[in-house]
């Protein structure tokens, strides 16, 4: 309080009244533990500056993925936009409060500098993730953006950095075909549609006898991303957005904007959830598992879900990304088997698990991603789990 008296003083001495109702405000604010008109709050390398306990504010996604990197789990550096930005959205007809722009400018140039990369950069590109954060998980009410930041000129720097350039076009398809869908609206409402990328994708296979995704060359890669591109144009009219900037603030927007779509108000109907919630958005630099053979991804829970026994219970692919663990594409592995494929990413996971569960005292629904052998994280939440499971893990946790 004398603080604030003495501020009060000091500018009301300089004539600056509406200064002072500022500052006045941000003061009473912070005492309150939160700065007010913050909106962004980042995570990686060690450090947070949310927690587990901001889940309103940070929805469950990105409270998690903070308090992750706070105790030293290995997390993909990233930043999480507010629910209030979601709220603040809507209040104020479609606009993103003033700041917003510049806060999430900060943000990534504090991501930039952790992982060593820069967005849209043509020599050393930095991919980002756009995934939904709800405080709970409203499946299907929007989906994640990969590898976003790529265009014709920072794939150059891609291949360039990675001396692949299979997986440089692997990425590239894959973040036209999930722009397309997600944030350009291409992706079929009614299951008897087709998803034009499907159609092109099944189409390319055939023609070249490939069964799966993963035997496609650079060269038909590089044709599929020719061809989504236009698809796109044709469809929508518009060229896809080459502008990392602009691709950014699209997914953003088109995560705030799937708030209010038909899927998303029904599924809160049915669960409950008020719609003055809003939803976070999380920006994450990309990790990896598609670069080869010393990569992967998997989903896994602490403990059988079904019995609740005290088994690690999940599955994963070697050279893969993102969905196509549950796409169903590929068949993947029981999660016991990485104990022979990569030993000491399993030690680690095992780790991990470890650590999880006596972090949170429940057990765990984790995803992950292995790049050139190094364990990232992305995700952890309290899992569910049959009442039988739940009274067992319940009693064998005591
Ligand atoms: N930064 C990242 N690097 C690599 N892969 C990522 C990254 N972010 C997300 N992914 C991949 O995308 C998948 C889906 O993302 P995400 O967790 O946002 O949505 P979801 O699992 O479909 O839905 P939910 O909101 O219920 O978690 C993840 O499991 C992960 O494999
Ligand atoms: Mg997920």
């Amino acid at each position: 309080m004398a603080l604030a008296k003495t501020k009060k003083k000091a500018l009301t001495k300089n004539n600056s009244n509406s200064l002072t109702r500022k500052k006045l405000k941000k003061l009473a604010s912070k005492r309150n533990g939160k700065a007010k008109d913050k909106y962004v709050y980042t995570f990686g390398d060690g450090k947070a500056e949310g927690d587990a306990s901001m889940k309103n504010l940070l929805g469950g996604k990105g409270a998690n993925l903070a308090e992750m990197a706070s105790i030293g789990l290995p997390v993909p550096a990233g930043f999480t936009i507010t629910t209030e930005v979601c709220t603040a959205f809507y209040e104020n007809k479609r606009k993103y409060p003033k700041g917003l722009e510049k806060q999430v400018e900060n943000a990534l140039a504090h991501v930039e500098k952790i992982m060593g990369a820069k967005f849209g950069s043509t020599k050393n590109p930095l991919l980002l993730s756009v995934r939904s954060g709800a405080r709970v998980s409203m499946p299907g009410m929007m989906d994640t953006v990969l590898n976003l930041g790529l265009n014709d000129e920072t794939l150059q720097g891609l291949i360039a950095k990675t001396g692949n350039e299979r997986f440089a076009y692997d990425c590239y398809r894959r973040f036209v075909q999930m722009y397309g869908d997600v944030v350009l609206g291409l992706k079929p409402v009614n299951k008897d549609d087709i998803d034009p990328f499907e159609e092109i994708l099944h189409d390319k296979k055939e023609k070249l006898g490939a069964k799966f995704d993963n035997e496609l060359s650079a060269e038909a890669l590089r044709e599929l991303v020719h061809e989504f591109k236009a698809a796109i144009k044709e469809r929508t009219g518009h060229d896809f957005p080459e502008d990392p900037m602009e691709q950014l603030w699209g997914a953003v927007g088109s995560v705030f904007g799937s708030w209010m779509n038909d899927r998303a108000i029904a599924y809160r109907k049915l669960y409950d959830i008020p719609e003055s919630w809003g939803t976070a958005v999380n920006v994450q630099s990309m990790v990896f598992g598609n670069m080869g053979e010393d990569c992967g991804t998997g989903v896994a829970f602490t403990r059988d879900p079904a019995t609740g026994e005290n088994v690690f219970y999940g599955e994963y692919l070697i050279n893969a990304q993102g969905e196509d663990v549950v796409a169903g594409t590929r068949t993947p592995e029981p999660i016991a088997r990485l104990e022979q494929d990569m030993p000491k990413v399993f030690e680690q996971l095992m780790k991990i698990r470890k650590t999880l569960e006596r972090h949170y005292k429940e057990m765990q629904d984790i995803e992950f991603t292995v790049q050139n052998g190094k364990l990232w994280m992305l995700q952890t939440r309290n899992g569910k789990r049959t009442a039988f499971a739940a009274f067992k893990i319940a009693h064998d946790m005591v």
